[in-house]
């Protein structure tokens, strides 16, 4: 993963508001004439516009900033049982084409999750997300992506566009900002309940996430189903029972069995991944693409 300092130096990490480089000065960051400074928070840089910060600091003491914060290392037992047992079965498709994107990459590339954290999903990841979370290295807007243009290898975006109001915006960010010929691995649900991060606008369809790239002006390398449809039923149902049986006792029984059914069935994916209709329930679609060389004339 490149340093902060190597982001910096590099003239690739800028202020998000006039995209000057940035320097170090007095224990903050600062653009050369000094209009714009950014806090450094436990070696963390705080890149974000002066009207979001206030919204970021009052989101930092809500609900998500709790449940993120209170990730732990999973324990042996539980990282075993997560990676035996229950597991999503992404397809293989998507798979090859994270590889592709991102461990392909060499040492020096700079590649950025944008919404990445509190999980740190691969050492090469840069994490940028709104909020500072464990794991997250630079503190940002998808709306105004601290990079120049041009200046990020790889982009990994994953489960955030859900999150954004504006997906189109994000999405033009992300063009600008990736150097021509990088590549960006997008998965965003398609089959999932309501879940607010810090709130939920909508989900994307497999043709719905491809246009909206395309939009953006990507290529599209391939596109296709990343979690399948045993797991997205698996999850309904289980949202199901959870939310709406009140009898006590009941509704832990009935979630539980949907539990218990969903992960004795989701090895059915490996299977219906393969079909052509598994996007039609899919939990989640996978884009993969790229901003063309030509960009660069
Ligand atoms: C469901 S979480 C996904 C986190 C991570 N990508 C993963 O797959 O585990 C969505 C993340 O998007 C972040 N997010 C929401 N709005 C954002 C914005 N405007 N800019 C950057 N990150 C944002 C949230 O803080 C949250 O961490």
């Amino acid at each position: 993963m490149l340093s902060l300092e190597e982001q910096v130096r590099s003239g690739r990490l800028v202020c998000p508001l006039s995209r000057q480089s940035l320097i170090f000065k007095e224990g903050e960051l600062q653009t050369v004439d000094g209009r714009y400074r950014y806090p450094i928070v436990n070696g963390v840089p705080v890149l974000l516009p002066p009207e979001k910060q206030e919204a970021y600091l009052a989101e930092r003491k809500g609900k998500m900033a709790e449940e993120y914060t209170a990730v732990k290392k999973p324990s042996s037992i539980k990282r075993w049982f997560n990676r035996w047992v229950n597991r999503d079965y992404r397809s293989q498709p998507s798979q090859e084409a994270f590889g592709q994107c991102i461990d392909a990459q060499p040492d020096d590339a700079l590649c950025v999750a944008v919404g990445g954290g509190p999980h740190h999903v691969h050492p090469k990841l840069v994490n940028l997300n709104i909020g500072l979370f464990p794991n997250v290295h630079v503190v940002g807007d998808a709306y105004a992506l601290p990079y120049a243009d041009d200046s990020v290898d790889a982009i990994h975006c994953e489960a955030v566009l859900e999150h954004l109001e504006f997906p189109n915006e994000a999405a033009a960010e992300m063009f600008r900002a990736l150097r021509p010929g990088g590549q960006l691995f997008a998965a965003t649900p398609f089959m999932q309940h309501f879940h607010a991060y810090p709130n939920h606008f909508q989900n994307f369809t497999l043709v719905g996430h491809r246009r909206l790239f395309e939009r953006a002006g990507f290529d599209v390398v391939s596109a296709g189903v990343c979690v399948g449809p045993t797991y997205a039923v698996g999850g309904l149902v289980f949202r199901y029972f959870y939310t709406y049986v009140s009898v006590p006792g009941l509704r832990q029984l009935l979630a539980g069995a949907a539990a218990l059914w969903a992960l004795l069935l989701r090895p059915l994916d490996k299977r219906l991944n393969r079909s052509s209709q598994a996007h039609l329930l899919a939990s989640t679609t996978y884009a993969h693409l790229t901003k063309s060389a030509a960009c660069s004339e």
